[in-house]
């Protein structure tokens, strides 16, 4: 898709066919995760995949909806290992920042391959921790479902840009 186009494309999906997804389509969704960049190329991040079949009781502690965790054939759930990443001079520590970046760039592959999507911050985080078998100073970030979209793309309500691109000064 051009790129535009995708921007354009890709929308919060809240319902999911069941269909699975080819393994190389998977392969190029998650290749884009990996080509991401990160705050001084530190790649202190990481995704768990999973089938949802069999685990779908499971998959509602996390984050309880028939769209998260029973109709899409795979959950992802990107994770940070935040003592190992760039760490600003005053503090701030860019992890968050970089699992962001990685996770869009899965998103929109995954729109580009026709895929859906929805960032999911309102997770339970201990419940994933338990879920996704996340190791001592692993912690996730943010969770997606991926699948084929049983829903139709709504107009995007944006801010106008006025409102958000200020010149030369806020
Ligand atoms: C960091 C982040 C966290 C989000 N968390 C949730 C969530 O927990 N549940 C949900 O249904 N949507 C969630 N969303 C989706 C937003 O509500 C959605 O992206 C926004 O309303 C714009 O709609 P669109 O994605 O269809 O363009 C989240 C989006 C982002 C970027």
């Amino acid at each position: 898709m051009e790129f535009t186009e995708l921007i354009l494309a890709r929308y919060s999906v809240r319902s999911y066919q069941h269909r699975e997804i080819a393994d190389e389509i998977l392969a190029l969704v998650l290749e884009a995760f990996r080509l991401a960049p990160t705050a001084a190329n530190r790649q202190a991040l990481g995704l768990v995949v999973t089938k949802t079949a069999g685990r779908e009781e499971e998959l509602r502690r996390v984050y309880n909806t028939d769209w998260f965790a029973a109709q899409p054939p795979l959950v992802v759930c990107a994770c940070v290992e935040r003592s190992k990443c760039w760490v600003r001079r005053d503090g701030k520590n860019y992890g968050d920042v970089d699992v962001a970046i990685a996770m869009d760039h899965l998103i929109l592959a995954a729109a580009n391959e026709g895929l859906g999507t929805c960032w999911i911050g309102a997770f339970d985080p201990e419940a994933a921790r338990e879920v996704f078998g996340l190791p001592e100073g692993v912690d996730p970030v943010v969770l997606t479902p991926l699948g084929y979209p049983a829903d139709s793309p709504r107009p995007k309500l944006r801010k106008d840009m006025g409102q958000l691109v200020h010149t030369d000064r806020w």
